[in-house]
């Protein structure tokens, strides 16, 4: 297994670009199941998790076609299956959009149970309780959950917590059911309005994606030949920014749309850090010390859950104590453990980690333990004292195109050798 090795304490300085978004790919190749056409999605970003759904795509007879590095051409015509069942499956969240791309495509689907990272229960209850909303039969055995429907019928579901994948699975089963499909409690996060975006595209009839209430009109065609780019990714923006401001240097981040960092630059102006925002980049750079703040995460347009393991790294560098508390997943603090190991002083009160600023980072050999959680060890690394090595790279891959790269050439001094086999 592949490790990071990153000598600390360099600011980085220059620029990076920021590539397509993970959450709104993984859900826009999907969709392009419904077509049963053929379609070009720019600005995929280059990730393991990608790499993975593709594979799975192309077990039910998806061609894709490599235009260039970030374009993607995907027929969807000979798709001869609704049985997405082979182990990749289990290998990321993701997966779970072939539920609601199958059932649209096909009325039926088998697929495997999703996985991805390992921070708490990942139930799948609300994506369930909108496909029998849909009239869909759900099954469940063996590992498998097995969607059928004579037909979807537009209805109105009201989800019980704001949950993004339930709210794409939902839309994508909903294109293609007759008459009017109602989201209500519908999470907002910009990669639910890409995904919208693309299948407005391809002619559904789709209204409200980034509110709490959406709006899907079933079609009975959808028309391929269309030309979609992926937005880019908020939170790849996110760690580099967070990485700027806590190697204190000065970053110019490029490909973002600064609307979507608002959450993250007001609590990065809250804590001195200084900020000048362009049409499609963001500039970052510290001159003074910086603050203590608080931060709570919470769905968009709330400070990110993804980012949280990055920002407790910023903590540290902040005078005083400050607090992140977690409001959308249980369990997301075991990196602070690996942490712990380098000198951090962090202690955790059940969804509330409290962070005392000023303590010195010493390098030691971590590991990740999901993929945010590999970001964070990753920043932890640049602004520690001395080497820190870090395992389970395989988790950072997921999510984050050409890091080291990247990274390098903004100064810092990382670099990957390779691991042991297996
Ligand atoms: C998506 O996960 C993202 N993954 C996650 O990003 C992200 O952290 C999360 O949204 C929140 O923004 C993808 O888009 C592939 P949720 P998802 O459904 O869909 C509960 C990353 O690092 N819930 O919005 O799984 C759930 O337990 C990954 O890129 C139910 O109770 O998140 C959680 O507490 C990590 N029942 C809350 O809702 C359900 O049926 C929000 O989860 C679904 C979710």
């Amino acid at each position: 297994m592949d490790k990071l090795i990153i000598r600390g304490q360099k600011r980085l300085k220059g620029e990076v670009t920021i590539s397509g978004a993970k959450n709104a790919a993984l859900g826009v190749l999907p969709a392009a199941l419904l077509l049963g056409d053929v379609c070009t999605i720019e600005n995929v970003p280059d990730i393991l998790d990608i790499a993975i759904l593709k594979r799975i795509m192309e077990s039910l007879g998806v061609q894709f076609e490599n235009i260039d590095e970030t374009t993607l051409r995907i027929d969807t015509r000979k798709v001869n299956s609704y049985m997405a069942t082979t182990p990749d499956m289990h290998k990321l969240r993701g997966s779970y959009y072939l539920m609601g791309a199958l059932l649209g495509r096909f009325k039926r689907a088998v697929v495997t149970f999703p996985g991805g990272c390992n921070f708490g229960v990942r139930p799948i209850d609300q994506h369930i309780k909108g496909f029998e909303s849909l009239g869909a039969k759900v099954e469940i055995e063996h590992g498998y959950i097995k969607l059928t429907a004579s037909k979807l019928i537009g209805a109105s579901i009201y989800l019980d917590v704001v949950s993004v994948g339930a709210t794409v699975n939902i839309m994508l089963a909903a294109v293609r059911a007759e008459g009017l499909t109602t989201i209500e409690n519908a999470a907002k996060e910009p990669h639910i309005v890409d995904i919208a975006n693309f299948l407005n595209a391809m002619g559904a009839d789709i209204k409200g994606a980034g509110t709490d209430i959406i709006r899907i009109r079933g079609v009975k065609s959808l028309k391929g030949s269309l030309i979609h780019s992926i937005i880019p990714d908020q939170i790849e923006a996110g760690t580099f920014m967070i990485a700027a401001a806590a190697t204190k240097g000065d970053v110019l981040v490029k490909n973002v749309i600064p609307k979507h960092m608002e959450s993250l630059t007001a609590k990065l102006m809250e804590m001195n850090v200084k900020i000048e925002e362009f049409d499609e980049s963001i500039r970052i750079y510290v001159k003074d010390r910086l603050t203590k703040v608080n931060i709570k995460t919470l769905p968009y347009p709330g400070f990110p859950t993804d980012l949280q393991p990055p920002a407790a790294i910023l903590l540290l560098r902040a005078d005083g104590i400050s607090t992140i508390t977690e409001g959308i997943f249980e369990n997301r603090f075991q990196y602070i453990e690996e942490l712990k190991r380098m000198g951090a002083n962090i202690r955790v009160e059940g969804r509330m980690a409290v962070i005392e600023g000023g303590s010195k980072l010493t390098g030691a050999p971590i590991k990740a333990t999901d993929l945010r959680a590999g970001a964070a060890c990753v920043i932890a690394g640049l602004i520690a004292e001395g080497e820190t090595e870090i395992s389970n790279v395989h988790y950072i891959d997921r999510g984050y195109e050409n890091m080291v790269e990247k990274l390098r050439r903004l100064g810092a001094d990382i670099k990957r050798i390779s691991g042991s086999p297996g």
